[in-house]
């Protein structure tokens, strides 16, 4: 992704935490923008399962964030906190800053992967960095725990990528389902974009291959 895209997606983050109505929560957001700015557009989202590119951290993050604005305008009859929304999901893989090195073309996707992912894992790194921010401010126990479950809580389940507790907020919900979108289609396209209608296409690390469409009105291959 050119540098000037990625330009444009930070701008989109800074709008929208300026969506955000709490002004501790939208001028963490922003301090952290600011403080995070090179990480943000240097490095990869995974290393190699989803938005592997230099910059592909912040693109997902964008990405997340409008995802589940969108999931919202579907359901306007939901009762929920857009502020701990917006935050969270602008802030959600904040922790993968510490997990990867800057996206170098490598083959090896090790060599993009710093050290401390394997010990500690995106979902505390991300945690701790927020709290380190919101720390500063005289903020209400009960609240600033809800917004660190925004991270802490976000990929849903236990596992070696997982969640240090499972979702007790719809909000937190929210943000889950817009990730997994996202980190899903992104590598699914990736494979098939170029691709040939009916043939099984496989990208980095992912998980598993994807397939084309093999319709006969299907014309795009
Ligand atoms: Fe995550
Ligand atoms: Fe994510």
């Amino acid at each position: 992704m050119e540098n000037q895209d990625l330009e444009k997606y930070y701008t989109e983050c800074i709008e929208y935490s300026n969506k955000i109505k709490n002004p501790i929560l939208r001028e963490c957001c922003q301090r952290i923008y600011e403080d995070y700015r090179e990480k943000l557009m240097n490095k990869p989202a995974t290393g190699g399962s989803h938005h592997y590119f230099k910059g592909g951290l912040l693109y997902h993050i964008f990405s997340v964030t409008r995802n589940a604005i969108a999931i919202c305008n579907l359901y306007p009859d939901l009762e929920v906190d857009m502020d701990l929304i917006i935050f969270g999901a602008l802030t959600h893989d904040i922790g993968k800053t510490n997990d990867f090195n800057d996206f170098t073309e490598n083959e090896n996707y090790e060599a993009n992967r710093g050290n401390s992912a394997a010990l500690l894992g995106h979902s505390y790194e991300g945690t701790h960095i927020v709290e380190n921010y919101l720390s500063q401010y005289d903020m209400d126990e009960l609240f600033k725990n809800q917004v660190l479950h925004m991270i802490g809580s976000h990929m849903n389940e236990y596992s070696e990528w997982g969640a240090l507790v499972l979702p007790k907020m719809l909000e937190v919900l929210i943000i889950n389902f817009a990730d997994n979108m996202d980190a899903h289609f992104e590598p699914a396209h990736d494979a098939i974009k170029n691709g040939k209608n009916g043939e099984l296409y496989k990208i980095g690390n992912a998980p598993r291959p994807y397939y084309k469409s093999s319709n006969p009105f299907y014309n795009k291959g």
